[in-house]
């Protein structure tokens, strides 16, 4: 057992396969290339993140019955995750000091380095899914229905459209509906892609395919509750990022519609709610249902 309260199922061959991934479009990509832009793009990249989104990639994949190596798709999700807490950290948006236990991209390169990184890796995502694609020998549908999954999931009706929504709330006593779409948008959304392009990797069947993104959508919802629960009962430093923001930038969140007890519960309940679709649907492998009930279990 560790402090989550689960017992481990270890994920440290998936992680380093994904840093491993990371370092080889970093240096593929940036190969050569100097100034505060491209070195804000190597430290966003190479940072100590959970890789919750790249191990979604790699175990829905499994779950499908996938054998290659799919880390190289795994790691482009975490290029759009990584460019979105660049965003996310900057003055304009959430003003963060600190992220992943040290400073912010914009904090030591800089705004309009940090503004100008994040925006290059959404292309640099987008090739990166595409080649990945390719390297697993996909059809040219599927590596154009997973750049697309990909780009659709980050973009307005999405991650970024949800970022705003979550940014115009500020003030605003917003009721659990909308409250609810912003969550889904801004981290539900590339949740739900993530386990749809390991889906799609393995050419799995469209009942599948919905099953994974509903399993997706669900705890990427119940991940973006736990995130707010924990802002108020997590340390800064357990956090790796400045505990207590939300109530300081008067946030719209779960706990504070529904309290500490109340927002938990409703995750756990969402948590639930996805393994039985899974489960329904034959694809509940003990590891996507760990991480299932890791999204919410969880301490930073
Ligand atoms: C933080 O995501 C941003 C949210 C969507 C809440 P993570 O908690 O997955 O961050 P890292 O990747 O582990 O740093
Ligand atoms: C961020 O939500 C969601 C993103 C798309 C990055 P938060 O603003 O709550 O994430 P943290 O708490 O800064 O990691
Ligand atoms: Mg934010
Ligand atoms: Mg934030
Ligand atoms: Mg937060």
């Amino acid at each position: 057992m560790n402090a989550t309260g689960l017992t481990p199922i270890d994920f440290a061959l998936d992680r380093a396969a994904v840093a491993r991934a990371l370092e080889q479009l970093v240096a593929r990509t940036l190969a050569g290339e100097t100034g505060p832009v491209a070195d804000a793009i190597r430290y966003a990249l190479v940072g100590e993140g959970k890789r919750l989104r790249a191990i979604l990639v790699m175990e829905a994949y499994r779950a499908a019955g996938g054998t290659g190596d799919v880390s190289a798709l795994a790691a482009a999700v975490e290029v759009v995750h990584a460019y979105s807490l660049v965003h996310d950290d900057l003055p304009c948006m959430d003003d963060d000091d600190m992220r992943r236990g040290r400073a912010t991209v914009h904090k030591v390169y800089g705004v309009g380095a940090a503004t100008a990184a994040g925006m290059a890796m959404v292309p640099l995502a987008a090739h990166a899914a595409d080649e990945a694609a390719q390297g697993l020998g996909l059809s040219r549908e599927v590596r154009g229905a997973i750049v697309r999954t990909l780009m659709q999931a980050s973009g307005a009706g999405g991650m970024i459209g949800g970022q705003l929504l979550d940014l115009e709330g500020e003030g605003l006593s917003l009721d659990l509906a909308q409250l609810e779409r912003i969550h889904r948008c801004k981290t539900g959304a590339l949740i739900e892609a993530a386990m749809r392009l390991g889906g799609l990797a393995a050419n799995a069947s469209p009942a599948m395919l919905a099953a994974f993104g509903r399993y997706g959508a669900s705890i990427g919802l119940a991940f973006q509750i736990t995130d707010d629960v924990l802002d108020i009962t997590a340390t800064t430093d357990e956090l790796g990022k400045t505990a207590g923001k939300d109530l300081h930038l008067r946030k719209s969140t779960y706990p504070a519609l529904l309290g500490i007890a109340g927002a938990t519960g409703r995750a756990e309940s969402l948590v639930q709610e996805a393994c039985q679709g899974l489960q329904d649907q034959g694809a509940l492998s003990p590891e996507l249902e760990h991480l299932a009930r890791f999204v919410v279990a969880r301490r930073s």
